[in-house]
């Protein structure tokens, strides 16, 4: 009898103590009563455990509740109220028209702020000064036109590496690796564009395993929806904080070469290739922070700013070219038409010849481009927004500390905006397909998104394009691309930290 008393009185406190941490979670309290719609979930731990023990990663799990809960759903993870968006109008309200009110970045996770240094980075800043100095300062030091042209000649030089990489590659074991090898061009692009250097391969492939690890290391994990349980996760802090301490070691050399070359206002040489003022990092050197937000940026702040660069840039365009050229080994005809385009823009000369300027005079690439964005969005989400204060989204309630996911993976799929959307088929961009006008900002309308779209539109979306069209560009135009004879690309998707290939691409080479 005492054992069903206990039991009883035990309900009823989780119960009554599981409202209030509900409602606790809202600013005002009364956000509550009209959160969107969402599967029911357990006492404390709300759909968290359910989730967990789909052993499926969310963005798959994520596809069976829109069909279920339609347009806008609630999830409640853990102690995170998470808010997904999967319609393209409600998307299109919340990031364009009302962009301004879902603007920002929700609360980042102790590990997390170690990473970002306190938010100090313009993907998790919130909406405010300290976003606007940062995100300002990118635009106008990194992604500028003019700065761009500058800097053409470091892509020039990485694709260069890249050919013969592939090439000897494809001498030593048959066939070439296409993820591993797009992400080092481009990360050797990033960090030459972040410090201003030409740095080894070795050196190259260090950074670039330790921000992956950093990449992992901040992905969500169970404390972040429990922050309740934090204190038993101290080791996973530990590990946190020497990973930090690695990525500072790696960082903070170059940082430091970087700025006694600028202070000595040297000329550009062997390893310091960039002159002065052209590298990301030097603008960050004199940027002073707005008022009340951090009194200066030092050695933490660079790191963490320069790291961003190299990070966002990578795995998503890398990802992107995994995709296009599965499908251009897929089908050869798609494969010749881009070729034919290629050589009637550029000749028959050395792919190395192949300008900036001739990528943007080729359509058909771009429809392939576009295509590959559409049916293979590197991230099925953007990352995540948040409402600056309580809110409403389509007739529901929108809490400040709400996590707002919006869910691009499903305009994309989505029959009424595409047909036969599971087709890859870039001839829908060309005259008369359904994709042609499509504006890939999602300023006009929202038909595809994969950079975002609004105020917290990825900044460098031109950098981006224009380091696949490159790539893809070159590596068509020299090779003819193959399927292994025996080992066929599969086409199954996985989760890292984009949306890859789970076994990656591997393809034959024929040099044309
Ligand atoms: C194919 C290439 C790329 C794709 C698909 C991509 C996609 C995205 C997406 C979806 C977002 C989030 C938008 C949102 O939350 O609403 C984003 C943000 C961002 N991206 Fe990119 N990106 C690419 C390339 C790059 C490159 C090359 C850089 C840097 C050189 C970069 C830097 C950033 C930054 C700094 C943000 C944060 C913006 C903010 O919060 O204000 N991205 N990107």
């Amino acid at each position: 009898m005492i054992d069903v008393v206990i039991l009883f009185a035990a309900i009823i406190f989780l119960r009554t103590w599981w409202r209030y941490w509900r409602s606790s979670t809202t600013t005002t309290g009364k956000g509550l009563k009209n959160l969107p719609p969402g599967p029911r979930g357990w006492p404390l731990v709300g759909n968290l455990i359910q989730v967990i023990l789909q052993r499926r990663h969310f963005i798959f799990i994520i596809r069976d509740l829109r069909a279920k809960y339609g347009p806008i759903f609630t999830m409640q993870m853990g102690q995170r109220t998470m808010v997904i968006v999967t319609e393209s109008k409600l998307i299109h309200e919340a990031l364009v028209q009302r962009g301004p009110a879902f603007a920002s970045r929700p609360a980042d996770s102790p590990i997390r702020l170690v990473f970002s240094v306190g938010k100090c980075a313009i993907n998790s800043a919130e909406y405010g000064p300290l976003w606007r100095t940062l995100r300002k300062n990118f635009v106008t030091e990194l992604i500028n036109p003019t700065r761009v042209k500058q800097c053409s000649w470091i892509r020039k030089w990485a694709m260069a590496n890249h050919m013969t990489r592939i090439k000897n590659e494809a001498a030593d074991k048959g066939f070439v690796e296409v993820m591993s090898n797009c992400r080092l061009t481009i990360c050797s692009v990033l960090i030459c564009l972040c410090f201003g250097a030409k740095i080894s391969e070795e050196r190259l492939k260090y950074i670039e395993n330790v921000l992956k690890e950093v990449m992992l290391i901040t992905s969500p994990q169970l404390p972040d929806f429990l922050p309740l349980l934090t204190p038993l996760f101290r080791r996973q802090m530990k590990e946190a904080k020497l990973l930090r301490r690695r990525q500072m070691e790696c960082l903070v050399p170059l940082i430091r070469n970087r700025r006694a070359f600028v202070e000595r206002g040297e000329n550009p040489n062997e390893e310091m290739v960039s002159p002065v003022g052209a590298a990301y990092i030097d603008s960050l050197f004199g940027l002073q922070p707005p008022a009340g937000s951090r009194p200066q940026l030092g050695e933490e702040e660079f790191v963490t700013l320069c790291s961003e660069v190299i990070s966002a840039g990578t795995d998503t365009s890398a990802t992107t070219v995994e995709w296009a050229l599965l499908h251009l080994v897929l089908n050869q005809e798609i494969q010749e038409r881009l070729y034919k385009e290629i050589v009637a823009c550029v000749g028959n000369k050395d792919s190395s010849l192949i300008t900036e300027e001739d990528v943007e005079k080729m359509p058909y690439l771009d429809a392939v481009v576009k295509e590959t964005f559409r049916r293979h969005p590197p991230g099925h989400f953007l990352l995540s927004h948040a409402a600056v204060e309580d809110t409403e989204l389509g007739g529901y309630a929108i809490p400040k500390g709400a996590y707002v996911e919006i869910y691009t993976a499903w305009v994309t799929e989505n029959p009424e905006l595409w047909s036969d959307p599971g087709e890859f088929r870039p001839e829908r961009f060309m005259e008369g397909g359904d994709g042609v006008g499509v504006d890939i900002t999602g300023t006009r309308g929202v038909k595809m998104l994969p950079f975002g779209a609004g105020r917290r539109i990825c900044p460098a979306w031109t950098l981006g394009m224009l380091h696949i069209n490159l790539l893809l560009a070159k590596m068509v135009h020299a090779f003819k691309w193959f399927p292994v004879p025996g080992a066929p690309p599969d086409p199954t998707e996985t989760y890292a930290f984009t949306v890859v290939m789970k076994n990656s691409l591997k393809a034959i080479i024929v040099a044309r």
